[in-house]
């Protein structure tokens, strides 16, 4: 973390009143803490989220202030950023979301998401970005430097074990120390130690009893006495439930949803009982020292101000950027006889059938929603691209009953599981429109040249505070699908979604489904764009996609107990380490991604040294990759390490490295990345650290977790203790 002269903080310290310092650790406005004017302490402004900078609200309440100078940039989802398996793409994205918070006069944007995708079903999951915790450190660090290239601090969020979204507040979570260590806190970890983060936000569920947002097993003991941390902790919005916990934990600003801003927990009741000498004023000193730190980390002090990056928001290079990183993210999941790109050639008429054809996403979905500048529907874009010479005919497909009048306020009801319920009519009339939809669908497949089926979930669904029942695409989508491809078996299925839906009853059917997550307001030009051949997609599945529910080792194995206690039971094994070690089917495996074009993988090798670097090891993996086709197209290469004796249970195997490699035909690349000791140990609960243990490791190199092209054994001589 950028070192700040602490004379400066002492000085501020010593100027300040106890009520001062009270007013900067607690929300005096939805999104901002307090300030002190008389000292020049500006108040901490702050906004959502991962996908742009969310709209402006009044100080006191949830309602849209309503100008239209609050428009901005949509950007791709954690999700779509993630599937590019693009460093640098993430350091784009985050580039954009830094200047956009930045020109909006933001100090810090809540963002990037980066819990594990345990569960199909979590509601946030779009949000999200992977279920690998290597993926995630991978991508998140990038991400986080390019926001706080911006003067803005990023709040990677929510600290720690946040899978779900049903009883959020209440429920329990329990795992064991390995599975804590091992999958859900390293892209933490590696978010303020690499990525250097300004600031963190608590969540909102339980661990192991304690309320995370004031729990000072994480935000005390883990984040500041293990991990050192000393930006500023702030909690989720009323995440604070005890005045005391949360003043004796890490956590240096409490954030909530209601205006009486006084009655906060760290408020009044927190100033009182400082004064009754029941709370010592030294846990408050430190709160406001980790603010003052970051407040100079950011230019926000004195006559740093003249120096601090102003930023942008929609400016033309913005939407480049977004434009490419959702190119980037478009994941051909399978393309059967190379029914895919379009022949545009042929195409004189084209049915595009289902409502997620032309459905904007860009204002749901919670926290995470967006007033978009502008946002391209996949219409929008094919109509855009190809011209006049080819005729559209569009189907709505299924039957979307009308949403309820959107609550003003909904961020306050949404600490009340009762009142975000999902709005499902099951009337006669939703009955007869949904019949006349789909006979009006399989009639215009049949009458066209060809036929694209969009499919997939909105915001009633993938969406912040409920998770979804079943994974079950809705809407009576699966008939549709199934009743489409029997009167036209080259429909090409595209499907729109934040989570993985169940396809097994009509994916050996389609000969092409292409995957797009909330790919942002260029998303339609990019679906188009690989759709015709424009873009050679090269995105690739940052989680597995299960064939059905009960495959997954959440639902299976996982425990909801009774007083909301969820218990983790299948420990490590979470995603693809839980299916490939059990060798169970999934519709398509991590890492899965196809291309127009083809990839050869030839000449692995594997060297390694153990005596070069101080009580390290590096492992140097050297491989040639080809393009074998006829287009230009990137694959991303990915490693996984198998330890092949160990002296606990250890996944089959575990992504340890990737790199993307961009090849013109015929071009090949010889790639060489390096794996250190960090990529061979699992957490040693005895001896309280990780622990990569002597013995022989396989090395794979391949395209997926289910297709492993080359691999080689290294054998480590010693045994590496590392934190
Ligand atoms: C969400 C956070 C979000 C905060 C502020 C909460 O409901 O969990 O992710 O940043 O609200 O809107």
């Amino acid at each position: 973390m950028k070192k700040i002269d602490e004379k400066r903080i002492d000085d501020l310290m010593s100027q300040l009143t106890l009520e001062e310092k009270i007013t900067m650790i607690h929300g005096e406005g939805i999104f901002q803490s307090g300030g002190v004017p008389r000292l020049g302490i500006p108040p901490m402004k702050m906004s959502d989220g991962p996908m742009g900078v969310r709209k402006e609200f009044a100080l006191d309440s949830w309602i849209n202030i309503g100008t239209t100078d609050d428009y901005v940039s949509y950007l791709p989802s954690n999700s779509a950023i993630a599937s590019t398996w693009n460093r640098k793409m993430a350091y784009n994205m985050g580039k954009v979301l830094g200047a956009e918070a930045r020109g909006r006069g933001k100090d810090i944007i809540l963002a990037p998401g980066i819990n594990i995708k345990r569960s199909p079903l979590c509601g946030r999951n779009f949000e999200y970005m992977s279920e690998d915790p290597r993926v995630i450190e991978e991508m998140a660090v990038p991400l986080i430097k390019g926001i706080q290239e911006n003067d803005v601090a990023a709040c990677v969020k929510h600290l720690a074990a946040n899978n779900q979204e049903t009883d959020r507040l209440k429920v329990d979570t329990y795992l064991d120390e390995r599975t804590l260590r091992e999958i859900y806190l390293p892209g933490f970890k590696a978010a303020i130690d690499k990525g250097e983060s300004h600031t963190i936000m608590g969540a909102y569920n339980r661990l192991y009893g304690e309320h995370c947002s004031q729990s000072r097993f994480l935000l005390t003991k883990l984040l500041r006495e293990e991990w050192n941390y000393d930006g500023a902790a702030i909690s989720d919005w009323g995440g604070v439930h005890d005045t005391k916990e949360a003043a004796e934990s890490g956590l240096d600003i409490e954030m909530s949803v209601g205006a009486d801003f006084d009655n906060y927990y760290m408020a009044k009741p927190l100033l009182e009982a400082v004064r009754k000498g029941e709370i010592d004023e030294e846990h408050i000193n430190k709160k406001v020292r980790n603010i003052l730190r970051t407040m100079l980390r950011l230019n926000m002090l004195g006559e740093d101000r003249k120096n601090r990056a102003s930023g942008t928001y929609n400016s033309r290079n913005h939407h480049e950027e977004i434009l490419s990183c959702a190119e980037e993210s478009i994941i051909l999941l399978k393309n059967e006889e190379n029914r895919l790109p379009l022949n545009t050639k042929d195409i004189k008429t084209l049915a595009v059938i289902g409502q997620n054809a032309e459905r904007l996403h860009a204002g749901g979905g919670g926290s995470a929603e967006i007033k978009a500048l502008y946002e391209i529907s996949p219409l929008l874009g094919l109509k855009m691209q190809l011209g006049g010479n080819t005729e559209i005919r569009y189907a709505k497909g299924y039957f979307i009953p009308a949403k309820k009048e959107k609550k003003l306020n909904w961020q306050q009801d949404s600490l009340d599981s009762e009142a975000i319920s999902r709005n499902e009519s099951k009337s006669r009339t939703k009955k007869a429109r949904q019949e006349e939809l789909l006979r009006e669908a399989v009639e215009l497949a049949k009458s066209t040249d060809d036929v694209i089926v969009f499919l997939g979930l909105d915001h009633e669904y993938d969406v912040e505070g409920r998770d979804r029942k079943d994974m079950k695409l809705p809407y009576g989508q699966d008939r549709l699908v199934k009743e489409v491809l029997a009167v036209n078996p080259n429909a090409v299925v595209v499907i729109v979604a934040g989570s993985p839906v169940e396809m097994s009853s009509w994916s050996d059917k389609a000969k092409a489904i292409v995957w797009s997550y909330y790919a942002g307001m260029e998303g339609g030009n990019a679906l188009a764009k690989v759709l015709l051949g424009d873009i050679n997609p090269s995105g690739k599945l940052a989680e597995s996609f299960p064939k059905n529910l009960m495959d997954s080792p959440a639902h299976k194995l996982g425990e909801f107990g009774i007083h909301n206690k969820v218990i983790y039971n299948e420990g490590v094994y979470v995603g693809y380490r839980y299916y490939d070690s059990n060798n169970i089917d999934v519709e398509f495996p991590f890492g899965h991604g196809l291309s127009y074009t083809t990839f050869e993988y030839v000449n692995l090798s594997v060297t390694h040294d153990e005596s070069t670097i101080a009580d390290d090891v590096e492992v140097r993996i050297r491989v040639t990759i080809k393009n074998t086709g006829k287009v230009y197209g990137a694959e991303t290469v990915q490693i996984y390490v198998a330890d092949k004796e160990a002296s606990v249970p250890r996944p089959i195997h575990e992504l340890k490295g990737f790199t993307k490699v961009f090849l013109e035909p015929g071009e090949e690349q010889t790639v060489e990345l390096s794996l250190y000791k960090d990529s061979f140990g699992f957490y040693d609960v005895e001896k309280h650290c990780f622990v990569a243990e002597a013995g022989d490791f396989e090395i794979q190199v391949g395209s997926s977790s289910r297709d492993i092209r080359l691999s080689e054994t290294v054998k480590l001589n010693r045994e590496y203790r590392y934190n």
